[in-house]
Order: C-alpha cells, then structure tokens, then sequence
C-alpha cells in the first residue's frame, strides 16, 4: 500500500484534498493546483466556495487570476465532505483559535475529524497543518485509526506538518514554493510519503523525529517572535522616558552580524497566531505542572500595547480621529484580533468621532467590525476630507498608502510603526 501510494505521489498521479480554504489553506490548495495536481478544496463556508468557484478571491494576497486558470485545471471546490473520498491524501488547514476562557478550542479540528473519521480508509495519508499543541495530531487520529483495524504506517498514513505562511509577504509564500517545511510523520514509511507530497510544491523540507516535535517546532517558533515583541515593546516604553529613540538603537544593534535579530515595537498584536499559540503551550504545560511565566508576561505587555496607544490618543485632547490601516498587519487584509479594533472600542467609549478606513479590507468587514464608525473608507484620502480629521492614527504600513501626502495634508499624526523615518511637526509617537 505504501509503496502503491508512494509511486501514484511521484508520478504525480494522486487526488489531494484540502479541508478548509482561509489564508493558509487556499494558497496551500492552489500551489497543489498549479504544478497540475488533482486537487479537491473543501469548506463548509458556502461563501467562499461560491466566491471561488466564480473566480474570485476573498483574500488579498491570492490573486483571482490564479483562482481562475487552477480552475481550469485539475482545481475543483465544494463544502461536501464526501468528495473526500476520492482523494489519497487529506491535509487538514482549520482555525485553532482559543475560548474566552484562553484553553485551546479545538471545535474546528473535532469536527474536521469527525467528517473525516467518516471516509478514512485505506490507501489515505492524512496531515494536519494547523498551530495546535504537542500531541494533537495523535489524539485525535490515533483512536480512529484503530477504530478502523487499520493500520497505521502500513495501509494509512498520519503525519503533520506546521504551516509557515505569512500572508502580505512579497518574497517567502508557500506560492512561491520558498518556505522550507518541517515534516514528520507516526512512522517511517508516512514520514516518506509526507516528504515526498511537500516536495511536490517546496523547494526543502527539513524532516524532524516525531509528530509532537513538528508540532512544537510551531508554536517555539511563534512564541519566540510574541516574546521578543514583548521585549521591545517594553524597552519602547523606557526609551520614550530616556528620550532615546529606539528604532536608532535597533538599527545599531543590527549592525552586529551575529547573535541579534531585530524586533520592532507596534500598538499590539494580532491575527491568529501570536496572540494565540502561547495560550495553547501553556495549557498544555499547565497540565504536566509548569507554569510558563516568562512566556505569559510578554502576552500581558503584548496585550497591554493598545490600551497604551489609546491612553496617548486621549490625552491629545482631540474630537475628530482617523484610523488608517485596520489589520493587524503591514499589507495583509486579516482584521482578527487586530489592535486597531481595541483602540477602536476604547475611543468610542470615551466619546470620540472615529472614521476608520483601509484600501485593503473589504468595506462590508469593515463595517461588521467598526460598528459605531463616523465614516468607513476604502479608497485614497484627499485633502477635503483630511481637513475634517485632527488626528490620523497610522496603525500599519501598507504600500497601497501613499504616507507622503497623508503626512502633507494632515494637522497631526500618530506614527505607531516609524513609517516617518524623519522628523515632521506634525507627527507624533506613542
Ligand atoms: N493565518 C496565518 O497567518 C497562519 C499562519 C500559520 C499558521 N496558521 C494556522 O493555520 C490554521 C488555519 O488558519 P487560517 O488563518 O487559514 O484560518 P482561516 O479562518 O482563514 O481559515 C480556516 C477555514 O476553515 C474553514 N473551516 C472551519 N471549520 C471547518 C470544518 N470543520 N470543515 C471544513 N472547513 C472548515 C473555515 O470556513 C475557513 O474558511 C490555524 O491552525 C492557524 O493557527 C495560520
């Protein structure tokens, strides 16, 4: 079986299907799509299959012309989870994102199983991409593997491998082939043919021991970057009272060629990563008897940013305010759990007019999520309506922004991520 389905993956002869199509698993399906795979996209979103099977793309970063020429390809789309039984491999891309009470919430994933658990049979090799915590992967498919009297490494395949994408980013995207991939894989033979799927659409896969360590390797990676930004923010802080500025410094720091990677202050973190993973470590660590201090305290300072930013906006003593640049970051169109929405609410409360607007966020989202908004604005701001604003809070940097004539026609500015590299009278910093 496993010699059958290794073969069938070289020649490129297999089915592959992708369980749900946001930010990480649309791309993943189309890069399958492109190199002429058979590829099956579903979602139970029926929004998003329509959008997709119309040629149009509900994310900024996948282009609608590449929707439309893998459709006429071997790229099909549907939410039926039975078009899942003529695919050899599965790969499983859900939201993990975590409950109010800041546990895990594997709803997604449990149901994606479920669906699966139905038509799982042999000859399948199913992989699980999403963030999630060391030992998910074996939980959930282990017990229905046995269910089935199947067995694993030999007549089905179970591996995982963690997602890398980083949507906005112009030069490393899974698209694009250049992202190296941690695989592993329950044994030696599903660790083989998970390799040999990547290597379909990736140029390098680095293949680690066990499944708990690909799994880990995420959330160390993720956790390292939510650490560092709580260091430098917190260092922020300090130099606004040392009067030092602190991009100089983290430019300085650079210079050494070894031993130091810059991070760079913001007005807090977003999307469904950073602010989530080290929720899922730590309550996983809970479990075993560690508490993860360290690791938490830089979520509080990470997570303290926009109340800090809003504080600064209020003490400006100004009625009519802007908010460019909505998601949680630079170039990309995700709002979720993005700092400008925080800084948002507590502005709101305290009674100002907030306009909000961002060229690269549909205005219908827009509108879900700034409920209370003076004026919503997805085009280029001119000098009329700028004349209304005393202050435009820059919370990202977008290229379909032109900050130059921002900065020339507006009274004041806020400059949360140093876009102004220079001096202006009319642009502060919190
Ligand atoms: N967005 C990122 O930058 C990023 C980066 C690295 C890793 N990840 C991880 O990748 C995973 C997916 O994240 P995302 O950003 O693509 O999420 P997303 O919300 O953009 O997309 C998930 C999709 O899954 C669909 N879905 C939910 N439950 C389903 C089910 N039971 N069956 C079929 N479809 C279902 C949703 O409708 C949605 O379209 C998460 O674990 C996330 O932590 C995300």
């Amino acid at each position: 079986m496993y010699k059958k389905l290794f073969d069938k993956i070289k020649k490129k002869k297999f089915t592959i299907s992708v369980v749900g199509l946001g930010y990480i698993g649309l791309p993943l399906a189309l890069s399958f799509a492109q190199k002429n795979i058979k590829v099956i996209g579903v979602d139970k979103d029926r929004n998003k299959i329509e959008k997709i099977k119309n040629c149009s793309s509900y994310i900024n970063t996948v282009d609608k012309s590449l929707i439309k020429s893998c459709l006429k390809k071997k790229f099909s789309v549907s939410t039926n989870f039975r078009e899942l039984r003529f695919s050899d491999v599965i790969i499983i891309c859900v939201p993990t994102p975590i409950k109010k009470n800041k546990k895990p919430d594997m709803k997604y994933v449990r149901e994606a199983v479920k669906k699966i658990s139905d038509i799982i049979e042999k000859g399948h090799l199913i992989i699980l991409e999403c963030t999630t915590y060391p030992g998910t992967t074996e939980d959930y498919f282990l017990p229905i593997i046995k269910n089935k009297k199947l067995n694993i490494g030999e007549n089905v395949f179970l591996g995982y491998s963690p997602e890398r994408e980083d949507p906005g980013n112009k030069k490393f995207s899974i698209l694009k082939g250049n992202i190296n991939k941690v695989i592993s894989g329950h044994s030696k033979n599903c660790l083989k043919l998970v390799d040999s799927v990547y290597k379909l659409i990736i140029t390098k896969t680095h293949k680690v021991s066990n499944i708990k360590t690909a799994e880990f390797t995420k959330l160390l990676e993720n956790i390292y970057r939510s650490v560092n930004i709580g260091l430098v923010n917190e260092l922020y802080n300090l130099c606004s009272k040392l009067d030092i500025n602190i991009y100089e410094t983290i430019n300085a720091a650079k210079s050494k060629p070894f031993g130091y990677h810059a991070f760079y202050p913001g007005p807090g973190v977003g999307g469904h990563c950073i602010p989530v993973d080290p929720y899922y470590l730590s309550w996983i660590a809970k479990k075993k008897g560690i508490n993860l201090k360290f690791i938490q305290l830089a979520g509080n300072i990470n997570r303290q940013r926009p109340t800090q930013v809003s504080s600064f906006i209020v003490k400006q003593n100004v009625k009519n305010i802007l908010i460019l640049g909505l998601s949680y970051k630079d170039n990309s169109d995700d709002l979720r759990d993005a700092p400008s929405i925080k800084i948002f609410k507590n502005l709101l409360e305290k009674g100002k007019n907030i306009y909000v607007s961002d060229p690269n966020v549909d205005r219908k989202i827009i509108m879900k999520n700034f409920k209370g908004a003076k004026n919503v604005t997805t085009h280029s701001l001119n000098k009329k309506f700028l004349s209304n604003i005393d202050l435009v809070i820059l919370l990202n940097k977008h290229k379909t922004i032109n900050y130059k004539s921002i900065q020339s026609k507006s009274k004041l500015i806020l400059d949360c991520k140093n876009i102004y590299k220079k001096k202006y009278k009319n642009v502060l910093t919190a």
